[in-house]
């Protein structure tokens, strides 16, 4: 018989298998602990209070994330501890992953059209049963007399065809894609596209008229493979450990919701098309993961794929198609092509540094009409993972900091009182930390009237227990300093060694271009005082947030746009960081502040 846990202050009741953890007992249960490393123990996100009840638990692991104040207050690693008998979980706000806001527009483009499907209204009083007893021969008779030529239909045009042929109605609508009869459907109906950005973090989906290209919605949510890990090496694990088919069908089933959200008739959308990076892509495919996971990260496929969308369970017209558009390499997906594709960084004269920042950031450096690109393992802490108070970009979470004399500014998400801080919150903290001297070049606190000794050593204390909403300090901790700089380290180390190659300096950077989610709301200037970014001129920065949704919308517009990000993929020069030589003298140096 199962356990039964009930979660406070949620309220909710679950069953928990016996020899399950609480942490699978409440994925499976559809109640989301936040999670980077998907349950390995090792990240310390899911931490929980147990207010009653018998469990077993990895004392080691639980020592290692939970302060002496939360070890005495009974607080466990959810994924390290397994019910014996019925339990009351108390859930602190900062273990209960929360709605991330997510970015979903990016800059405006215009779209060359050329398009990818074709639509014509035929009418059947041209047909002609006398001619051949063979509805398809017949339909594509009436195809030829307007100069359609169509080789092939898809089945479900085949099943549904005849019977349209011999019924009363007057005119059809077909749908073409290349030589092929995809979809049969009523006279005037709008067809639909739907452009879809796989993240890591969250899919965005854009709903896009196919007649008139005009995008008529979009819509994001986080991706639920989140459930099993925050970052892809996480995901890549456990599929390899537990196989693919969880955190396939939790993404095709979120993609699905998404577009009956936006379309309320999921049939009429004709094409898909989709970026992502490389493990997402070849999660949702269901191809092997075994290679990314390990060095030389080599993927199963890079070029662009046409596969039929219900295939992949994906439920549109019964015959269209998903397009997905082509990666660089194991670490550099079809997402970042898509970007430099929208943001025309692979189309310009000047000198363009292309970033997008994220668990593994990705980066673009075009010069003299050369590219070549890095992808740089900048870790979960702008994400909030491995921060003491960290938090994902929610409501509650301290998205800006200003430190005056004695006096410090926060800006909290949804202006309700902070429960943690997030990634943009950090890097302000640390470049005002280090603006005002009161850390050093290697990161360390220097004795100062703000720093006081906490738990495990210095701390900046940003909001104090009466203030926040966890009746807990807020703070930034050593630790925490040094998580930065090993992230902003890995993005700088990148951005270094594209210069480097190709032979540039910072001042020759023209412009930087700024994409995805977190790089939407970080402060630059701060970037540039912790030396994540190269110091030039602020206005040569532009944020320009989702460009990877961007590029989805262009490759659904048009055939010119699927071919050309092929030739991006082609063309830009992937340079290995993992098998680079200077990389580690370049790191240390990196991981030092202005
Ligand atoms: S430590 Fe439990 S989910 Fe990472």
């Amino acid at each position: 018989l199962d356990y039964k846990i009930s979660f406070e202050p949620l309220g909710i009741r679950i069953n928990c298998p016996r020899g399950a953890t609480i942490f699978e007992a409440a994925r499976d249960a559809g109640v989301t602990l936040t999670s980077i490393c998907g349950g390995r123990g090792i990240c310390g996100q899911c931490r929980v209070q147990i207010l009653d009840g018998k469990t077993s638990s990895t004392a080691r692991k639980k020592k290692s994330y939970c302060n002496e104040q939360e070890l005495d207050e009974g607080f466990y690693l959810a994924c390290e501890t397994i019910p014996l008998g019925d339990l009351r979980v108390y859930l602190p706000l900062t273990s209960l992953s929360v709605e991330q806001r997510l970015q979903i527009n990016g800059p405006d483009v215009a779209s060359v059209i050329d398009p990818v499907l074709a639509h014509y209204e035929l009418d059947l009083r041209d047909y002609m049963p006398e001619k051949s007893y063979l509805d398809w021969d017949n339909l594509c008779s009436i195809l030829k007399t307007q100069s359609i030529r169509c080789a092939r239909a898809d089945l479900s045009v085949l099943q549904r065809f005849s019977s349209i042929l011999h019924s009363p109605v007057s005119t059809i609508g077909i749908t073409v894609r290349g030589d092929e009869v995809i979809d049969i459907h009523q006279a005037g109906q709008e067809i639909l596209g739907v452009a879809i950005d796989l993240g890591t973090m969250k899919i965005a989906a854009h709903l896009v008229d196919l007649n008139s290209w005009k995008l008529l919605a979009a819509r994001g949510v986080t991706n639920p493979q989140v459930a099993f890990g925050e970052d892809v090496m996480s995901r890549i694990t456990y599929a390899l450990e537990n196989g693919g088919n969880k955190l396939r069908s939790s993404v095709t089933t979120a993609i699905n919701q998404l577009i009956e959200e936006l379309t309320g008739d999921v049939e009429k959308v004709a094409e898909l098309t989709l970026v992502a990076n490389t493990a997402m892509h070849h999660l949702l495919l269901g191809l092997p993961v075994s290679h990314l996971g390990r060095a030389p990260y080599a993927p199963v496929i890079r070029s662009s794929l046409d596969i039929k969308a219900r295939d992949l369970g994906l439920h549109i017209a019964p015959g269209a198609y998903a397009h997905f558009l082509p990666g660089i390499a194991g670490f550099v997906g079809g997402d970042h092509v898509a970007m430099l594709m929208a943001t025309g960084i692979h189309d310009t004269d000047k000198t363009v540094l292309g970033i997008d920042i994220g668990t593994n950031t990705e980066i673009s450096l075009a010069r003299k009409r050369m590219m070549s690109c890095v992808s740089c393992a900048s870790g979960p802490a702008f994400e909030g993972a491995h921060i003491e108070n960290g938090m994902k970009a929610a409501s509650g979470a301290i998205e800006s900091v200003k430190i005056g004399r004695n006096r410090i500014e926060l800006t909290v998400i949804d202006n309700v009182p902070p429960i943690g801080i997030c990634g943009s919150g950090i890097l302000d903290t640390v470049a005002q930390l280090r603006r005002h001297r009161i850390i050093d070049k290697r990161g360390r606190f220097q004795d100062h009237e703000m720093v006081c000794q906490g738990d495990n050593g210095c701390e900046f204390i940003l909001a104090g227990a009466c203030d926040s909403n966890t009746r807990k300090n807020i703070c930034i901790t050593g630790g925490d300093i040094a998580e930065i700089q090993l992230a902003k380290a890995a993005i700088r180390t990148g951005i270094d060694t594209l210069l480097y190659e190709s032979n540039t300096n910072e001042e020759d950077i023209d412009e930087v271009v700024i994409a995805g989610a977190f790089g939407s709301y970080i402060d630059v200037s701060s970037a540039i005082a912790i030396g994540m970014l190269p110091s030039i001129s602020l206005d040569k920065f532009k944020q320009v947030g989702n460009a990877a949704g961007v590029g989805a919308r262009l490759a659904l517009a048009s055939k010119r746009h699927r071919s050309m990000a092929q030739k991006i993929a082609e063309k830009v020069r992937h340079i290995d960081l993992g098998n680079y030589s200077e990389f580690s003298s370049r790191y240390l140096k990196a991981m030092w502040f202005p």
